[in-house]
Order: structure tokens, then C-alpha cells, then sequence
């Protein structure tokens, strides 16, 4: 899709208000000049979830996230950009720009891009009477008995059959009024010479829909085991984005959003057993590996994430690639092992329904349990160098990522299985776990100044002065020039440094943009949350003034620091009778000077440091 007008993105959050749009999904009432209700996106019992009527903008104070209404509707429906601005747009009966399809003249429910989806979804309806009425679909029905899939389940998928012939689906739509070079383009057909023939022949065909429920592709599976290739599924295509589709999330969402919990597969076929099966939150990516982009979608109504892959090598091994990717987005991580090889479809077939809702359920493992496990199934225990490496091994992984509580368990299991004792394993233990400091699994979720506190330690007074100074910049376009000239490219933290960064590459690029479409355009959700909270306070006096005086702040600080070391320096010095002592204290002079200089010029300044 090509990139929608800021102008017109202006357009759609002036027009659009965001009480009514959260009112329809959230309970608020009036607190002053805001709204508040119960937060939509964690679990509370008091609100803390606030929506700014005078500033357009949405903020939880509990979990952080916050945005202005479209970063709202795409959270809460798990939309992407362009399907939340194309939402709020009829909803505002705001012309969508030319650039939402390729002729700017039409209107939109001709648009190609309709016109495509419209192909698809009548390409679905076909394929399916194809399956369920014609002798065309007659294998394909008996391949799908074959694999215990029920009417019902038929009808929920809307599952179709690709008759073996060469135009038929090309035909029907032609008939239709569908143009050649459409057919083509929305990868249903596929161009031979100068004939346009049918992409999918003689296969069960899966409908693959968008978040909205919109089919926007199709895969397809073979009906013997010496078809090649055994799924055919749709090219990229304007409509389909596979790095973005989770299969069945339309359907899944609702129940991963009451249980907080998805369930991820391979295949789509085990999406659709496990349905048949009564698990109804789960979802599979389309033959890739799990990208940040679908674990962003999932974190919008998941707090756990059971990640049920095949379970030979190939699965696991995606399982590892997975599991980084979902906790790096604060998704507790789950593994649904199967035996002896097994997918989850061959599983559900084989021991039935409830043996499988209790695989995914009850018997997944914790994210520490699968890799524990995968260490061991990679190492030599029969042997003492093996046994001893895999100690390490086993050990670096604690120390990395287990609490305190699952730390003593495992050492408790380790020393029985290993015949060392605990308090050797502890030893080791504390000793890898200097070398490796304990990795922050939520980084992306954790508050700003949790992730600092690891490395230096931070005046608050910086962080507010830092805090300022990105209101500034947030509000106040001319505060970009003024920030410039004075050379400041770090605040005092890690995230006020790369929100700082952003906002520069935001004012570089659109002078007057709006906090609001700065906010869009941020991904990150650390600094969405940032961004928001710093948005929703009243807004700061800005002048270059109040930026000299948040930067003396910095200066102050940092030569109150250097003084205590200086004078440090001194001290011992003088104990050891050094002769540098007349430098150090006219080092120590200096700076007391600096600082006292810098106090008062602070002294009748608004913001105090
Ligand atoms: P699998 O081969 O594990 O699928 O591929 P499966 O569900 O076990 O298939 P059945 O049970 O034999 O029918 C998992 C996913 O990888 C992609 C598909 O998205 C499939 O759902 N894939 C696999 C392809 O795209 N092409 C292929 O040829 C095979
Ligand atoms: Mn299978």
C-alpha cells in the first residue's frame, strides 16, 4: 500500500473524537477535564486508563501504553496503520486519499484494492460450492473426511476445493466482470503467455483472511502425498502481506482476548483441527517464522503466548526463534511439546480432544523448562566432559533468566540427577551469574527508568529536566532550532535519549507536525509510552529560557559528581602525602566555583534543579 498523506492523517484525527471511539469499547466517566474507565489492555480492578478530550490522546498510568485514537483502534482491534485510518475514516465519512488505491478518481468501493478483495472472497464462496456440491470436489471432500474434518469445521474456514482444470476459477471470474490483469495481479491467476490460467488446481483450498476477517488470500493444500509443492499458498499481493498474517486471528481474537493467552501453530491445518478440537485461540503464521510484527499484534491481547510447534528438530529449533522474538514484546512464553515427532494435528487425531486441550494447556512448559530441556537433548551426559559442560550450559541459563524461586528449584533437580551438591552448583552459579548479568526479558515493557538503573545511577532531577526538555521539543516546534544550536544530543536516560533522537528526526522532516502525528509515528512501545505520559501532563512552559535552564541542570550535576570525586581524590591524596595535592585542591576550587555559579543562576529560575 502506498503511504497515506499526513495532511490527511491530520485531517482524520481532527475530525475523529476519541471519547466517542473509546467509549465503544471502554465505560468512562468524567474526572475533571479528562475521562477515565478501566484499562482495556491489563487486567484492573481501579481505573486508571485516561482519555484526553482537550489533547486527543489516550494513556493507561497503570500498564504504560497510550497514543492518540488511531494507536487506540489499532491496539484494541489489532489493526496496522492503514486498516486503522481506513476504520476511522468511514466511521468520519472522510474521502480516503488516492494513494488507499491506484486510481484517485474512483470511489472507494471500486477501487482495485476492492475490487480485489472482492475477487477473493467471491473466489472463496466458489471453491467452496466446488467442494461441497460438484464432482469436481468430490477428492477433495474425501481427503478432507480422511483428516476428520467435520461439515461444521468445513463451514466455520468456509474450506473449498480447486477443481483439476486449467481456467475454471479464471473463467467464473472473468464472467464476473473481472479484468485478466486483476486476476493476475491478486495472484488468483497466473499469467501463461498471453491466457491467464488458474493459480490453484486440484487442491483443498484454506481461505487466509486479514484481521477484519477479509480473505485476502488463499492456501492451498495437495490431495495426494506426491503433489508437489504440498501447500501453495498466494503470492505477496497488495492485499497479502504474509510477514503480517496470523492465520485465523479475526476469529481467535476475541477469545485471546478474555483468556490474555494465544496458542501459536506451524500449520494452518492444526489451527483448523485444534478449532475443531475447542481451542479457539489459536493462530499460525503462513510458512515463516514468527516476525515482530505478528508478536506485536498478538501482545495487543495476550500476556501469554503457548507456542505449539512440530515436534521434531525443525519445530524446535523454531520454537528457540520464536520464544526470543514473543518475550522480547513481554509475551510469557509457554511450550506445547508433542511426542514422538508428532504435529499437533496428527496429535489431536490421534488421542482426541481432550488429551489435546491438556498438551496445550496443563503440560506446556515454561520458557526456562524447554531450553533446560533442549540443552539436554544436545549434550553428552555419558560422558563426564559432557556432563560437566552441560552443567555450565545449564547454569549460564539460570543465571540469565530464571527467578530466584526457579533458580533453587532447578538446582535442587541438577544436583539429585548430578550428584553434586547444591551448594556447589550455588557457587558456580553466583559466579557465572557476575559474568553474565541477568537479562531484562521485558526490556521493550519495563519502565524507562527501570532499564537505566542497571547501568548508572540517575539524578532524578536530569530525568525531569530530560522530561522538559522533550515536552519542549514535543509541543513547541521552535525548540528544535533552540536545541540544536546548544548541541544537545543526550538526556538522562537510555529511552529520553532515543525518544530526543526521534523527535529530531521528526522536526527535521515536518516542521509543524503535530505531537499527535509525531505519536503515530513512533513503533516502539517503550517510547509510545513515553511519548504519551509526557503528552498528557499540562503542558510546560517552553522557551529557549526554560531550555538553558534544564541544561544547567545537567551542567550542575555533572560537576556536583566530579567535585565528590575531585574531593575524594584530595582526601587521599592528602593521606598518602601525594604531591599533586595544591592541583587537586584548585581542581576541587573550581568546580565548587562552577557549581555555585550554576545554583544561582538556577536560583530564580522556574525549573528547580
Ligand atoms: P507442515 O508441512 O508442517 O504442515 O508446514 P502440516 O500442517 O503438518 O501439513 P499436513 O498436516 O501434512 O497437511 C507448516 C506450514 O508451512 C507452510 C504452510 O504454511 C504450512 O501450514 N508450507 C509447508 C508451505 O508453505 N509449503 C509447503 O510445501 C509446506
Ligand atoms: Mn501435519
Amino acid at each position: 500500500m502506498t503511504k497515506v498523506p499526513d495532511e490527511w492523517v491530520e485531517e482524520l484525527r481532527q475530525r475523529v473524537d476519541i471519547v466517542d471511539v473509546v467509549s465503544e469499547y471502554v465505560p468512562l466517566r468524567r474526572a475533571g477535564r479528562s475521562f477515565v474507565g478501566l484499562c482495556p489492555f491489563h487486567n484492573e480492578k481501579s481505573p486508571s486508563f485516561s482519555v484526553s478530550p482537550d489533547r486527543q490522546l489516550f494513556h493507561c498510568f497503570g500498564c504504560g501504553a497510550g497514543g492518540t485514537v488511531i494507536r487506540f483502534v489499532m491496539d484494541i482491534e489489532g489493526l496496522t496503520f492503514p486498516e486503522a485510518v481506513e476504520k476511522l475514516a468511514h466511521r468520519v465519512d472522510l474521502q480516503l486519499p488516492a494513494g488507499f488505491h491506484r486510481q484517485g478518481e474512483t470511489p472507494p468501493q471500486d477501487s482495485r484494492r476492492q475490487q480485489m478483495l472482492d475477487a477473493h472472497q467471491l473466489a472463496a464462496k466458489y471453491y467452496n460450492y466446488i467442494l461441497m456440491n460438484t464432482a469436481a470436489g468430490v477428492q477433495a471432500l474425501t481427503y478432507l473426511e480422511g483428516r476428520g474434518i467435520s461439515r461444521q469445521t468445513i463451514m466455520d474456514f468456509e474450506l473449498g476445493a480447486a477443481p483439476d482444470a486449467p481456467d475454471a476459477l479464471v473463467r467464473f471470474l472473468r464472467k464476473r466482470g473481472y479484468s485478466p490483469s486483476l486476476i493476475v495481479e491478486s495472484g488468483l491467476g497466473v499469467a501463461m503467455g498471453a491466457k491467464v490460467v488458474d493459480r490453484f488446481r486440484n487442491r483443498v483450498m484454506v481461505p487466509i483472511r486479514d484481521a477484519e476477517g477479509r480473505v485476502i488470500s488463499f492456501g492451498g493444500r495437495a490431495l495426494t502425498a506426491d503433489a508437489k509443492p504440498k501447500y501453495l499458498n498466494s503470492p505477496e499481493t497488495e492485499l497479502f502481506h504474509k510477514s503480517e498474517v496470523l492465520f485465523h486471528f479475526h476469529a481467535a481474537r476475541k477469545n485471546v482476548r478474555k483468556s490474555r493467552t494465544a496458542v501459536l501453530f506451524e500449520g494452518y491445518m492444526d489451527v483448523i483441527s485444534a478449532w475443531q478440537a475447542g481451542v479457539r485461540h489459536a493462530v499460525a503464521t503462513m510458512g515463516t517464522a514468527l516476525t515482530e510484527e505478528h508478536a506485536r499484534r498478538l501482545k495487543r491481547y495476550a500476556d501469554v503466548l503457548v507456542i505449539a510447534y512440530d515436534g521434531d528438530a525443525a519445530g524446535r529449533k523454531a520454537t528457540k526463534r520464536a520464544l526470543e522474538i514473543a518475550a522480547n514484546y513481554g509475551l510469557t512464553v509457554r511450550v506445547a511439546l508433542f511426542p514422538d515427532e508428532m504435529d499437533p494435528d496428527e496429535f489431536v487425531r490421534e488421542r482426541g480432544a481432550a488429551a489435546f486441550q491438556r498438551q496445550v494447556h496443563n503440560l506446556a512448559v515454561t520458557e526456562l523448562e524447554f531450553l533446560l530441556e533442549d540443552l539436554r537433548s544436545e549434550a553428552a551426559l555419558d560422558s563426564m566432559a559432557g556432563r560437566t559442560d552441560f552443567l555450565r550450559r545449564a547454569l549460564a541459563l539460570l543465571a540469565e533468566r530464571a527467578s530466584p524461586i526457579e533458580q533453587d528449584a532447578e538446582l535442587r533437580r541438577l544436583s539429585s540427577e548430578f550428584q553434586v551438591s547444591p551448594e556447589a552448583l550455588r557457587q558456580e552459579l553466583a559466579m557465572v551469574a557476575k559474568r553474565r548479568p541477568k537479562r531484562n526479558r521485558q526490556s521493550r515493557m519495563a519502565a524507562p527508568e527501570e532499564v537505566h538503573r542497571a547501568s548508572v545511577p540517575v539524578q532524578e532531577k536530569d530525568v525531569s529536566a530530560s522530561q522538559r526538555i522533550l515536552q519542549a521539543l514535543l509541543v513547541e516546534p521552535r525548540a528544535y532550532e533552540w536545541l540544536l544550536s546548544r548541541g544537545v544530543d543526550e538526556l538522562a536516560t537510555v529511552e529520553q535519549t532515543a525518544l530526543l533522537a526521534r523527535l529530531y528526526h521528526f522536526r527535521s522532516v515536518h516542521q509543524d507536525g503535530s505531537p499527535s502525528a509525531f505519536l503515530d509515528s513512533l513503533e516502539d512501545p517503550l517510547l509510545i509510552r513515553l511519548a504519551s505520559s509526557l503528552l498528557m501532563e499540562d503542558p510546560p512552559e517552553c522557551s529557549e529560557a526554560v531550555i538553558d535552564d534544564c541544561l544547567r541542570i545537567f551542567k550542575l550535576h555533572r560537576a556536583e559528581r566530579k567535585l565528590r570525586e575531585a574531593m575524594k581524590e584530595l582526601v587521599q591524596a592528602q593521606v598518602d602525602g601525594c604531591d599533586n595535592v595544591t592541583a587537586l585542591k584548585h581542581t576541587v576550587e573550581e568546580l565548587q566555583e562552577t557549581c555555585a555559579a550554576l545554583r544561582q543562576q538556577l536560583a530564580g529560575s522556574m525549573v528547580t534543579g
